[in-house]
């Protein structure tokens, strides 16, 4: 397939690629970037473990074709703390164990942050719904929303 060129700001530095135009960010993330924080579940929208954020929107890395992001600027879980220095969702998530295996929560804390900073984590019922997108198998729903609510305040 004919590679094509791509230039996009992931985590604060600039990438001048070189990719398929097939190729969805998710894929490029993982696969060429070897930025594998963010997870693929289900690869067609329906589980929320490939969420990241174009330009500070949330987004399913799984639906988005990686040249749509030409110029843009993209986050990942790695590029939103590092480990002497969490992002105080990062932290919240333990401090409430916000999780089990694991898995989704890359994705969940990316829609965690995007919560709040759309506003849109005024009260549990809330936050429930918005981050209805991101499933958990292990059920560590609860204590998910607890950890939000904690950053809110
Ligand atoms: Fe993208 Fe499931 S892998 S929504």
């Amino acid at each position: 397939f004919e590679q094509m060129p791509l230039q996009v700001d992931i985590n604060g530095t600039m990438r001048k690629l070189s990719i398929e135009p097939r190729v969805t960010l998710l894929d490029l993330l993982r696969e060429q970037l070897h930025l594998t924080g963010t997870k693929k579940g289900c690869d067609h929208g329906q589980c929320g473990a490939c969420t990241v954020h174009v330009d500070g929107q949330r987004v399913n890395a799984c639906l988005t074709l990686a040249m749509t992001t030409e110029g843009c600027k993209v986050t990942t879980i790695e590029g939103l703390g590092t480990l002497d220095q969490m992002h105080p969702m990062q932290e919240a998530f333990i401090k409430h164990d916000g999780f089990q295996c694991g898995y989704c929560t890359p994705g969940q804390i990316m829609s965690a942050v995007a919560c709040i900073r759309e506003g849109h984590a005024n009260n549990p019922d809330e936050v429930r719904e918005y981050m209805s997108g991101n499933i958990c198998r292990c059920g560590a729903y609860a204590n998910i929303v607890d950890a939000i609510m904690d950053v809110k305040q």
